[in-house]
């Protein structure tokens, strides 16, 4: 439970040129920013300098939607442009996402333990089932049901989990002088019968000081939050109203404790920021962005994302009660539905609900830095949050301006850090080394 003796834990999502859908056109932003490394690297450094927990990244392996009007949301596979991040930057946490439905365990594994040697402990896994069609015509052309790639993804992240483990951490000795390298009775070897993938391991190399990559697990379906209940550290979420985030998270944490976990993941939902100096500034950006939208093309993605007929929606109209599906019903992603469900009870109109969320269903708010500061106090003081992941409308200027003006106000309220204490991804978050490392360093004898 988020606590002022804890504190405000706070990502940079990395999604393209932004979180709003016209980012892109924004002036001064390359229009082909999802595939721009410099791009990346120049905001990863500046969540860096604003001493952000981490910088995340979503992925999505396929062209999910017609571009003839919007950029793909990131381009480059995630682990590679974290990998360039890690050797531009010191600190901050790398977080990618990648599938368990069109990954293998060891494949997986080893890239994400590589990564987080080569950065010094900093990386953390985003463990996603991907719901997107257009992937699956990448690997297979079957589909595949909610229910089975959450029962794939329960296996898959402990058996990735017990991959990382597969060292000893007593078991390298290296000594030159007596020609000794290794103790490898010490291999952690997995069973393959207890894992569906009949997996042994050990991997190719020890972990790295963090013990192995942090878990953050993404998907707001009920086996979604069983998955992160289980198995994660950090879940992502999408939250769009206070009253929706704390029932979340009361779920999610009362689960946690059915798994007897020692702690509940970290809860940081996104947030997409839009901000002026002035209430007017941020009203005007906002609507300078949305001017550069095409709506026919929100509308049609809604209503995909809904699993309606676009014919079902007018942009002036309210979005029937009748026809909003149920939860186990959403073609994509139940979490990111929820936030748009909140707006469509409330008698939003279709137009009012495109402009007001973004990034794929996240909360927005436009205002000051002290209004944007004020609504990540509230809700993490009311407990329903640790932190957020910040999704700045548009990353060239939306970031610095997070960074440079939101940032100090928190820490001039206490919430936030005014230096990094430590080298690792879960000293950012205050996430204890894994378990089973932990109980193996208590029972030896040195
Ligand atoms: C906040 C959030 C972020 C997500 N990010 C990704 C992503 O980057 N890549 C992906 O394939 N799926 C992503 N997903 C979707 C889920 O992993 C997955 O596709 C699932 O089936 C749908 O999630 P659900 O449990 O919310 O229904 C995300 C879901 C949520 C709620």
């Amino acid at each position: 439970m988020s606590s002022l003796n804890s504190m405000l834990h706070l990502g940079l999502n990395l999604h393209g040129a932004g979180g709003h859908s016209a980012a892109w056109r924004w002036p001064g932003t390359n229009p082909n920013a999802f595939f721009d490394i410099e791009h990346y690297v120049g905001a990863a450094k500046l969540a860096e300098r604003g001493l952000l927990d981490a910088v995340f990244l979503a992925d999505t392996p396929a062209i999910s939607y017609d571009i003839t009007h919007q950029p793909p949301l990131n381009g480059l596979e995630p682990t590679l442009v974290l990998s360039v991040i890690a050797r531009e930057t010191e600190r901050i946490g790398l977080i990618a996402t990648a599938s368990t439905t069109y990954n293998e365990p060891y494949n997986l594994a080893r890239r994400f333990q590589s990564l987080d040697v080569i950065s010094g402990g900093r990386v953390a896994w985003n463990a996603v089932t991907t719901s997107s069609p257009a992937t699956v015509a990448n690997f297979g052309g079957q589909e595949i049901a909610r229910a089975d790639r959450y029962r794939r993804a329960e296996d898959f992240v402990e058996t990735v989990r017990a991959l990382w483990l597969s060292w000893g951490d007593k078991m390298m000795i290296a000594d030159q002088a007596t020609g000794v390298y290794a103790d490898q009775r010490q291999f952690r070897l997995l069973d393959p019968t207890t894992n569906s993938f009949g997996i042994r391991g050990p991997l190719t190399h020890p972990a790295s000081s963090q013990g192995h990559p942090v878990i953050v697990q993404a998907g707001g379906s009920e086996p979604g939050l069983r998955l992160g209940a289980r198995s994660a550290d950090v879940v992502f979420a999408a939250a769009g109203d206070l009253a929706t985030a704390l029932q979340e998270a009361a779920r999610l944490r009362a689960l946690s404790r059915q798994f007897h976990r020692p702690a509940a993941p970290l809860i940081l939902p996104g947030l997409v920021t839009c901000i002026g100096g002035t209430e007017e500034e941020a009203a005007r950006r906002k609507e300078q962005l949305d001017e550069l939208l095409d709506l026919e093309r929100a509308m049609a993605a809604l209503a995909r994302s809904m699993g309606v007929a676009v014919e079902k929606l007018s942009l002036e109209g309210t979005i029937p009660q009748e026809i909003l599906p149920d939860a186990d019903k959403v073609p994509f992603s139940v979490g990111h539905h929820r936030t748009i469900e909140v707006l469509a009870r409330q008698g939003r109109t279709v137009r009012e609900i495109i402009s007001g969320v973004q990034a794929f269903g996240h909360r927005l708010i436009v205002g000051t830095p002290e209004q944007i500061a004020d609504s990540i106090e509230a809700w993490f003081r009311a407990g329903a949050v640790d932190g957020f992941n910040i999704i700045p409308d548009v990353l060239t200027d939306g970031t610095p301006a997070f960074v440079d003006n939101v940032v100090p106000i928190l820490q001039k309220r206490g919430l936030f850090r005014k230096e990094y204490r430590g080298q690792t991804l879960r000293e950012h978050f205050g996430i204890s080394i894994p378990f089973e490392l932990a109980r193996a360093a208590a029972s030896s004898p040195l």
